[in-house]
Order: structure tokens, then sequence, then C-alpha cells
């Protein structure tokens, strides 16, 4: 008999050299999506540590916009700092995965510096 995994979604993820693979993420655990990214070995410096304050965890959401939770204005006011954002930007740190986000497609667009 097969188990469903319950709370494991697969997001697509592109990274700075368009290499993209699918990741797992467990749903069930309170780690922001910038924290996935970092645990899944994508170079993110997220200086600020997740307060929404350095922009280096700048992602490009490439599907999946609408079910994610909408932008605080702090979050916005951050992403209106960045020359390369529009209206597919959002701060990975500010953002925490459901079951609604199966097939989340992203690609990473913070700098490294
Ligand atoms: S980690 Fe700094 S804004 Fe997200």
């Amino acid at each position: 008999m097969l188990f469903k995994m319950e709370n494991i979604i697969n997001i697509t993820v592109e990274d700075r050299n368009g290499t993209t693979q699918t990741i797992e993420v467990p749903t069930d655990i309170n780690l922001s999506l910038m924290e996935i990214l970092k645990a899944s070995e994508y170079n993110i410096l997220a200086t600020c540590v997740g307060m929404a304050l350095c922009a280096t965890c700048h992602v490009q959401i490439l599907n999946g916009m609408d079910s994610l939770s909408e932008a605080t204005e702090q979050e916005l006011d951050m992403l209106d700092t960045l020359p390369d954002a529009d209206a597919e930007s959002r701060l990975a740190c500010q953002l925490h995965l459901t079951n609604e986000n199966e097939g989340l497609t992203l690609k990473i667009r913070g700098t490294l510096q």
C-alpha cells in the first residue's frame, strides 16, 4: 500500500545559472522559504536573517503567485528599493509554504553582495 505524504509539496527552483531542479518541501515545519532554500544548499546571503531588510532573498515567482500569502507593506517597501524587482517579485524570508503551494516555481534573484 502506498502512503500519501500529506505534508510534503514539490516546488521547482531555478538558480542564478538557469539550472532548474524540483525539491521536496515539508509544510509542517515552521521554516520560511528562505530557510528552506538555504537548507537545500542554495546560496542566499540573508544578511538580515529574515527581517525583510536586506532583499538578498529576492525570488521571482514564475508559477503559483496566487497561492502565496499577500505581501506586507514592509515587504513591498523593501522590494521597491530593488532596481530589478517586478510584479512577480517576493522576499523568500516572508513566505511560509503550505500544501496550497504545490507546484510553485521560482527563480532565485537575490544578489550575492
Ligand atoms: S533575508 Fe533579508 S530580506 Fe529576506
